[in-house]
């Protein structure tokens, strides 16, 4: 399967609960798309025992392999709790933590190594946006261009996740059009900085992602499926959202 629709808990729990929301999931009709669902670490031992089809994935992961790094848990010990996914560098890791594209180079290679699924964000914030085009197709190269050598590392796979920092959680999703054109900028940087291998990497869309909008994000953004946030504590709005990308009703 190469098409993703990934809930990004952030640091929050569906209302419903986690047994309720994966009994949601997990009861829903097949699609060919792969659900996935990264709650904060330390629940993800509970979904991984809920879950049948869906993957659990983690919201980052370290970037060394073991040692004195208090707060950080190992793509190893991911590995070992069940998680197939790991989120590196989301504009909060990169904005509120200062995390910078080194550091997320660094976790995305042992996500990689580790057997892992590294799902690496990028975006621009409001200001490269509003300088045009070309000012943000030079900030995401660089971005792709910054994590080319853990792109290499095997034997995991990449999923790009395109997140304009202007459209997390304000609302303000970009149009189907404007992702199709920036999602082509992303096309190109991989193909000139990555190994070949990695010319097909899958490329999602987040950034206020709901039920409502998803239809235009499908039908025009040239995108391979979603990384929800906010949707995503509602296992029946995400599940819509899911819909939106396989075409069911
Ligand atoms: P929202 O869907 O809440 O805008 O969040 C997007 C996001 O950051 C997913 O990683």
């Amino acid at each position: 399967m190469n098409r993703y629709v990934i809930a990004n808990w952030k640091m929050n729990v569906p209302p419903e609960g986690i047994g309720g929301y994966m009994d949601v999931l997990e009861n829903a009709p097949a699609g060919d798309a792969q659900v996935v669902v990264a709650p904060p670490f330390l629940y993800i031992p509970e979904l991984v025992k809920k879950a049948r089809r869906i993957a659990v994935g983690a919201q980052n992961c370290g970037d060394r392999k073991s040692g004195a790094f208090t707060g950080e848990v190992s793509a190893a010990m991911l590995r070992d709790a069940g998680a197939w996914f790991a989120i590196v560098g989301h504009s909060e890791r990169r904005g509120v933590y200062g995390e910078g594209d080194e550091l997320v180079g660094r976790r995305m290679a042992l996500a990689v190594e580790n057997g892992l699924t590294a799902v690496l964000c990028i975006g621009e914030d409001l200001s490269v946006r509003d300088a045009g085009l070309p000012r943000v197709t030079e900030h995401l190269s660089s971005q792709v261009r910054a994590v080319a050598q853990a792109a290499d590392a095997r034997p995991g796979g990449v999923v790009i996740a395109y997140e304009p920092v202007w459209a997390i959680g304000t609302g303000r999703n970009a149009s189907g059009a404007m992702v199709a054109e920036t999602v082509a900028q992303i096309r190109s940087a991989v193909t000139q900085f990555w190994p070949a291998s990695r010319a097909t990497t899958p490329i999602l869309y987040g950034g206020s992602v709901t039920p409502d909008n998803v239809g235009d994000l499908v039908a025009n953004g040239n995108i391979d499926g979603f990384l929800v946030g906010g949707a995503s504590l509602d296992s029946r709005k995400f599940l819509a959202i899911y819909d939106g990308l396989v075409g069911r009703k």
